[in-house]
């Protein structure tokens, strides 16, 4: 198969990060004959840079016209004095509105070797900790009206809207039932239903959806709960379905009591095959440039697009087992490191886990 594929290396590490996804691609691609064509893109602090905005209209043009889409990282200090429509981390948003990508898909799970990294006590992860989140991504918060303006007293006062009708909030709700439907058959619903009225409407969808999947155990669960749930005992969680904002917020907590954090891939999924494939960590300025960087959060992101946008299951999983070999094998990245185990830099890494595709 050949297949195009668009690039957004962005800032920070996301060059090194994508360098060495896009190697373990190329391998994979070689393994099981089929082609990728990779095309850069620019968008985020670069593009800046260079065209003055965070995501010129080329960049759209090209993930359009491609059949998926990975990207590194966007943002840093050195832009964050920008205002809001000019900061890096519009293009983010900007490319998950024109693709149409309203499903955001984050995982988080113990990795067998990495267990000993993992904050929480013995007891807390006694069941385990395997869960999806299944993130709206662009309604809410984050795409409803907003200003900053002097009331009639000359006080400055901001206002953000958050809004979702009934086709946003079924269209994922589906998602994450026919995603738990692939997995342990469970989903919980996260809002705030005892305050606001968009939780309300969230909550009755996801009730009426819930009947037609009677096979899928279903609960709902307030924002505030689910915070303190998943660090008292995360493996009650499957699926957890949710709105931009919670979302967004409870998918970091996720992934940092998995302990490790640059290990960690996502998808940005819509309505056809194409979707925008990313580790969850961001661009960690600090430690740029020095091929310091963990890839594999990048590398599974690849094999995510294999499985989600390319239907290469076997592929997928190929370099998913070659990422668990290498850990078995010791080998770490500075991030991951603990006592008696090899350390590697970023680029090692990668070519380890081409070495046992
Ligand atoms: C994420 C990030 C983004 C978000 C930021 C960088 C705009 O935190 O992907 O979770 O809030 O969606
Ligand atoms: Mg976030």
């Amino acid at each position: 198969m050949n297949k195009t594929i668009a690039v957004v290396k962005g800032d920070g590490i996301g060059p090194e990060i994508v360098g060495e996804a896009i190697k373990v691609l190329e391998a994979i691609g070689k393994k099981y004959g089929h082609s990728f064509t990779f095309t850069d893109v620019l968008a985020g602090g670069c593009a800046i840079d260079q065209t003055g905005e965070p995501l010129p209209q080329e960049s759209i043009d090209i993930c359009l016209k491609s059949d998926s889409v990975l990207l590194g990282a966007v943002g840093g200090p050195k832009w964050d004095n920008l205002e809001g429509s000019r900061r890096p981390e519009k293009a983010l948003l900007g490319l998950r509105s024109a693709l149409g990508l309203f499903a955001n898909i984050r995982p988080s799970k113990l990795f067998k070797s990495l267990e000993d990294a993992c904050p929480l006590s013995r007891e807390s992860v006694q069941n385990g900790l395997d869960l999806v989140i299944v993130r709206e991504l662009i309604g809410g918060l984050y795409f409803g009206d907003r200003k900053t303006y002097l009331d009639e007293n000359g006080v400055e006062t901001a206002v953000d809207t958050l809004i979702y009708n009934e086709k946003e909030i079924e269209r994922i709700a589906r998602v994450a039932f026919d995603m738990a439907r692939k997995r342990r058959k469970k989903v919980t619903s996260v809002d705030k239903a005892n305050i606001l009225d968009t939780s309300r409407l969230w909550r009755k969808v996801l009730h009426r959806v819930a009947e037609e999947y009677p096979d899928v155990e279903f609960n709902d669960m307030l924002v505030d709960n689910t915070a303190m749930q998943l660090v008292r005992n995360p493996g009650q969680f499957d699926v957890i379905v949710t709105e931009n904002m919670f979302g967004d917020i409870l998918s970091d907590e996720a992934s940092m009591v998995t302990g490790s954090i640059g290990m960690i891939p996502s998808s940005s999924l819509g309505e056809g095959s194409r979707g925008l494939y990313e580790p969850i960590h961001g661009s960690a300025p600090d430690i740029a440039g020095q091929d310091k960087a963990n890839p594999i959060a990048t590398i599974l992101s690849a094999a995510m697009m294999l499985r989600y946008s390319f239907d290469m299951e076997k592929e997928a999983a190929d370099i998913e087992n070659a990422v668990s070999k290498v850990l078995d094998m010791g080998y770490r990245t500075g991030d991951i490191m603990s006592e008696g185990m090899k350390q590697v830099s970023g680029s090692e890494m990668g070519r380890l886990v081409v070495e046992n595709l």
